[in-house]
């Protein structure tokens, strides 16, 4: 099937394919810009990005001023096409600063999840850019959706577009227990259907997300009215992704029984969290044989990090996202490597371009 553009507003993308927001640094300038320049929207992730162009560019910003130039450099090199930024409501620390950076470097799409984005369009209102802008959250129920309508109304605003993220997804996923995740009636072809019932109520595009694998996986949720898909994992191991190369090739390596849901410990946001279970800094986690430690402080909810307060329940994942990246300062840091349910199907690096006509079906 010849798939049609995603069309957001005035926004027209060429292909109906978002590759999703992966922090820390694995879809950085060049995964999303050439994602973009190939016709998909590529998505960088805000996680980070003052310690990312620090080691990048030796340039000493700070994280709104670094959240600007990635933004530049992905659109120089998706050669002026449209480009998005995801940012972590989780990331409070940063979140406002992510947001106002992203608009002074001139992004299109702001694609926000991992908590609930309820402040977001108060934040866009006060930026000069703040109609050019698409905002997108990530949701995993038609009640999570329709309360995110309802606030954003009060700033006469409604979201732009919707993903819709299910269990199978990489990173952080909605459902705090693995009973829940694995619940037939959390599967991401029921969650589709509610939110595009309550989509339909508010006229907005929505946009299918996790174990999306296959350009017939695509056809199916735009046949069931979806306006597009979000795609992690195929991304992690293209040449442009920010993932360092034991990470790539502890995905080429992996099977189907080696991704699990990470939980006691698990991600101090408190979320159930996709791991390779042989990765060198999860193994670690699971010894209990890591030190507490905070000195990154990115994930600090309300002030604190539960890594900080019970290494039973928690791993420090800033220091161990930061680890699975080129952009690594600290060689003796194990790696802690996120992928998506479907992982165990790559079996090679290859490059955006060759994904993306894949995908495509042409
Ligand atoms: C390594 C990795 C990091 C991720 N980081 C983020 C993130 O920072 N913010 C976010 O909203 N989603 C994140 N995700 C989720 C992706 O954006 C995407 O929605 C999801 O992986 C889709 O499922 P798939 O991987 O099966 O295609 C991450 C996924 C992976 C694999």
């Amino acid at each position: 099937m010849k798939l049609p553009p995603l069309k957001i507003k005035d926004l027209e993308i060429q292909l109906p394919i978002i590759q999703g927001g992966m922090g820390a640094g694995v879809s950085g300038y060049c995964l999303a810009g050439t994602v973009s320049k190939e016709g998909g929207l590529g998505v960088i992730s805000s996680v980070a990005l003052d310690k990312i162009i620090f080691l990048r560019k030796n340039q000493k910003l700070s994280a709104r001023e670094a959240t600007a130039v990635e933004v530049q450099d992905a659109k120089e090199l998706s050669q002026g096409k449209p480009v998005g930024i995801n940012i972590m409501v989780a990331l409070q620390s940063q979140y406002e600063d992510a947001v106002l950076g992203a608009l002074d470097g001139g992004v299109d799409v702001i694609i926000s999840g991992a908590g609930l984005p309820l402040r977001l369009p108060e934040i866009v209102d006060s930026h000069p850019n703040k109609d050019k802008v698409k905002l997108i959250p990530i949701v995993s129920s038609a009640r999570v959706f329709d309360l995110i309508c309802k606030r954003w109304k009060r700033t006469n605003r409604l979201p732009d577009a919707v993903v819709v993220e299910g269990p199978l997804a990489g990173g952080h996923i909605a459902w705090r227990t693995i009973e829940e995740a694995e619940l037939p009636s959390n599967s991401l072809e029921n969650l589709v259907k509610e939110v595009l019932e309550t989509a339909k109520i508010y006229n907005i595009p929505v946009i299918a997300a996790g174990g999306i694998f296959t350009h017939e996986d695509i056809v199916k949720y735009m046949e069931m009215g979806c306006a597009g898909v979000q795609i992690g994992t195929r991304f992690l191991t293209t040449y442009e992704s920010g993932a360092s190369e034991e990470f790539k090739q502890a995905v080429i390596n992996c099977k189907k029984e080696d991704v699990i849901l990470a939980d006691k410990p698990g991600s101090p946001c408190g979320l159930l969290f996709r791991v390779i279970k042989n990765c060198p800094f999860y193994e670690e986690a699971l010894a209990n044989a890591r030190p507490i430690k905070c000195d990154r402080g990115y994930l600090l909810i309300n002030g604190k990090c539960l890594a900080k307060e019970n290494s039973e329940e928690a791993f420090c994942i800033c220091n161990g996202l930061l680890s699975a990246i080129n952009a690594n300062d600290n060689p003796n840091e194990k790696g802690l490597y996120s992928v998506g349910s479907n992982a165990y199907r790559i079996d090679k690096i290859s490059s955006v371009a060759e994904i993306m006509k894949e995908l495509s079906g042409e």
